[in-house]
């Protein structure tokens, strides 16, 4: 439940002033619990299973450092990403958290549209859900009929400020976890009353369970790292990544200098329409790749920022290519020049969402590229387009060859001089 603000403030008070009235779950027979903190301390998941509910109650307490909310914190009923009935809550303002109820077919953005797909029951979001200065609860319920006989196994992540969803809708797109890692509890231990762990001013449970990968700060990654490259999906998405970052970054933007420059240096048509050429057909088969693999996987999955750029990329790629063509005939045919102008503007937004998209690729792959993957893109990108515009210097002197161009071959001269020639010839 959101609340809104003066409410949210009042309940801030009273959780500060009460805490163990705030914290405690009543206690009746038959409860078990057992929770689980990180080694740093910085969240704790303690769950009650709850008889009277029927639900085992889960609380997530997450410690505000300097006051710094995390960006959204994960747990999840599981020893996966795949298939795990997970909870994600982040702050969205003061005094006020979402819970997201989310589940993934694998080591991909978890999605409310997996619940279903995945058949897991639905949860009931606690109104303990808050946030306060010192710490955001997440709380709710998963229905269970009975307690959970002994050990089950849980995995969380979580990821820092910076990766805040943007607004506090449920269903918003989460940026990928920094840190991940597995935990279990042993529900078959008996509720003794204590509040739920990572509460301030209340004694809090020792954590029990074993930190199996825990406090792995830094491993990012969807899961855990794969590069085993005898799985066919690994070895198509590597190639899909090699085939774009060459085609879409490497070769695409130095096809486009050498239309730059070479309208005033050399003769540049040929060469730049056999290299975008070769650029569609790596966009083209790096594309087919990846839709591959992505069917095969998970067909809901087309919620993701990486996808949906990627086919935006696609289609402004074939259409350039056309649009390329098309203006290439028409100033031979007329001179006209304005369709090509447009081309070259397409030209540079392709590219820069293609280093976009390479960075949100990046970031979703489970080969889990290091964060300097992306520098370098961008580092070239930025080298591309300091070359770029230096280019345009040259912009007054191309006005006037094509009007020298234009005027020689209105008055008959020999057509041998078009654009794929550089032109004036005496321009060396
Ligand atoms: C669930 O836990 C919270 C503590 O986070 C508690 O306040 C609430 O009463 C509990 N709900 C049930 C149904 O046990
Ligand atoms: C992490 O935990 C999982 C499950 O408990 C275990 O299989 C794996 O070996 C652990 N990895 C490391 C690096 O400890």
């Amino acid at each position: 439940m959101r609340l809104s603000s003066p409410l949210a403030a009042l309940a801030t008070l009273a959780a500060a002033a009460l805490p163990a009235a705030y914290a405690q779950i009543a206690m009746a027979s038959g409860m078990t619990a057992d929770s689980y903190c990180n080694s740093g301390g910085q969240f704790c998941v303690t769950g009650v299973y709850v008889p009277s509910a029927q639900a085992v109650n889960y609380t997530v307490v997450v410690q505000k450092a300097g006051n710094t909310p995390y960006g959204w914190t994960g747990v999840g009923v599981g020893s996966g990403m795949a298939g795990a009935n997970m909870v994600i809550g982040w702050v969205n303002g003061p005094g006020s958290a979402t819970i997201s109820h989310r589940s993934a077919s694998g080591e991909v953005m978890p999605t409310e549209a997996r619940v279903a797909t995945n058949n897991l029951p639905a949860f009931t979001a606690n109104s303990q859900t808050t946030t306060t200065a010192e710490y955001s609860v997440y709380s709710w319920l998963f229905p269970a009929s009975s307690a959970p006989s002994g050990t089950v196994s849980h995995i969380y992540g979580y990821a820092g400020s910076n990766k805040a969803p943007s607004s506090s809708d449920s269903g918003a797109t989460l940026r990928q976890h920094d840190t991940y890692g597995y935990f279990s509890l042993d529900m078959s231990k008996a509720y003794d009353g204590t509040a739920p762990a990572g509460l301030p001013n209340v004694a809090a449970t020792t954590p029990s369970s074993t930190d199996s990968n825990g406090s792995s700060s830094g491993s990012a990654g969807y899961g855990q790292r794969n590069r085993d490259l005898s799985q066919m999906t690994t070895v198509v998405y590597l190639v899909h990544m090699i085939f774009m970052v060459v085609g879409l970054i490497v070769i695409a933007p130095l096809g486009i200098l050498v239309a730059r420059y070479g309208r005033t240096l050399f003769k540049w048509f040929p060469t730049h329409a056999g290299l975008q050429l070769f650029v569609v057909v790596l966009v083209i088969v790096g594309f087919a790749l990846s839709v591959h693999n992505v069917m095969a996987q998970d067909k809901d999955s087309f919620s993701l920022l990486h996808h949906q750029l990627g086919l935006a990329i696609f289609i402004l790629v074939i259409f350039q290519a056309l649009m390329g063509a098309l203006s290439h005939i028409i100033v031979r045919r007329t001179g006209f020049r304005y369709l090509g102008y447009f081309h070259a503007l397409t030209g540079v937004v392709i590219f820069g969402l293609a280093v976009w998209n390479a960075h949100e690729g990046f970031e979703l792959w489970t080969w889990q590229p290091p964060a300097y993957a992306s520098y370098i893109i961008y580092a070239w990108a930025g080298v591309v387009a300091l070359i770029y515009v230096i280019g345009f210097m040259f912009l007054p002197r191309e006005r006037r060859q094509h009007k020298e161009w234009l005027a020689n071959r209105n008055g008959g001269g020999s057509n041998q001089s078009l654009t794929h020639e550089k032109t004036p010839p005496h321009v060396a």
